[in-house]
């Protein structure tokens, strides 16, 4: 059986092989590792496949489906938690299998949230810079304890509450907010309304999924209300945050810092090396302008444990698809 694995990086080909390898040896399963990202333009690479393995830029909506699914292409691997770039009405429609990898290591994006925050405050981006060229001043690196800040949380679901727990741990107070409120983050931090978690926090970090109720959650309204100096982070979604409303933000000081691991157009700019190009995105040059301002690329999943565990999902997915058997991570489908 041919599955094409879109935007894949030679760090996907080495985990997914060797688990291939490992737990599917006799399966007939055949990999074949695309660069490009799906999209209408680049369908036609999955001819001739039953299967398509999608990350999180590959764009699934209802056309590409279609095409998909002329081809013969039946089941749907996306290879991450998020679903937001999946029509998944269309998939019904068509019948197709849809799965997904509900958690691969949440600690993996809990702790590059917190290496962000940490950064961020106490310049470390900055400070690296100025010590290789010799300038061992402070002034201008200030930054403020964690002890006894106010943290606030939007999703408390498992990289939320990965995230409260590590905060938890350098003894801030942890204000939560999510739609369906668990007894565990309750017995280390407390829910409130949006209104009081921006109000009263220090430190914003998004961690729900990106949605139609979602999309754009921060944007010039929240920032009316967030508490003058507040420090935002995103890991979660880049359409989570309305860049231009963020920009003004920062220019105005009502931000006194961000750090963003995902943006709304990143499928443009991440997991490409566009070091040679002139990139025209001038909302993102804008963010780069700022000293205050870190971008990581969409490396929150990025370690050995969280690639190990969606190729083993991943695969595992496939498995049941093919045997007929039950599979917990079904979107859309039968089994
Ligand atoms: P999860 O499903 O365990 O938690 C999400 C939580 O958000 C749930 O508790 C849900 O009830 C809550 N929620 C949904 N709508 C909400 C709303 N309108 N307001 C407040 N809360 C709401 O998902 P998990 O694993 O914690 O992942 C969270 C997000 O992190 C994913 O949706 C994904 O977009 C992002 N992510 C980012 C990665 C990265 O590399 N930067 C890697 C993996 C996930």
């Amino acid at each position: 059986m041919k599955i094409v694995v879109f935007s894949a990086q030679p760090y996907d080909e080495r985990s997914f092989d060797e688990v291939l390898q490992r737990d599917y040896a006799s399966r007939g399963f055949e990999l074949i590792y695309q660069k490009a990202t799906l999209s209408v333009q680049t369908v036609a690479l999955a001819e001739g496949s039953e299967a398509v393995c999608a990350f999180v830029n590959d764009q699934l909506d209802a056309p590409v489906l279609e095409t998909l699914h002329g081809y013969g292409v039946r089941a749907i691997l996306l290879r991450c938690a998020g679903f937001n770039n999946i029509d998944l009405e269309a998939a019904r429609r068509l019948g197709l299998f849809v799965a997904r990898v509900p958690a691969y290591s949440p600690e993996a994006v809990a702790e590059h949230t917190v290496a962000l925050i940490l950064a961020l405050n106490r310049q470390i981006h900055r400070a690296y810079n100025r010590v290789r060229e010799g300038n061992f001043m402070l002034d201008g690196l200030l930054g403020f304890n964690l002890h006894g800040k106010t943290v606030g949380v939007v999703g408390t679901g498992k990289i939320g509450m990965a995230t409260a727990r590590i905060l938890k741990g350098f003894g801030c107070r942890v204000l939560g907010l999510d739609l369906y409120e668990t007894a565990e983050f309750a017995a280390l931090g407390e829910y409130v309304a949006l209104d009081v978690l921006l109000a009263e926090s220090d430190v914003v970090s998004l961690h729900c999924p990106l949605s139609d109720a979602t999309r754009h959650l921060i944007g010039a309204a929240s920032l009316a209300r967030i508490k003058p100096g507040a420090m935002l982070v995103n890991t979660s979604r880049g359409g989570l945050i309305d860049t231009h409303a963020v920009v003004a933000a920062l220019k105005s000081r009502r931000l006194s810092a961000l750090a963003i691991d995902v943006y709304e157009q990143e499928s443009q700019l991440f997991f490409h090396d566009r070091s040679s190009d002139i990139i025209d995105d001038d909302v993102f040059m804008r963010l780069m302008t700022f000293p205050n301002v870190i971008v990581t690329g969409h490396q929150g999943f990025f370690t050995v444990e969280a690639l190990r565990e969606i190729a083993e999902t991943t695969l595992h997915n496939l498995d049941c698809f093919v045997s007929g058997r039950a599979c917990g991570n079904v979107l859309a489908g039968d089994t």
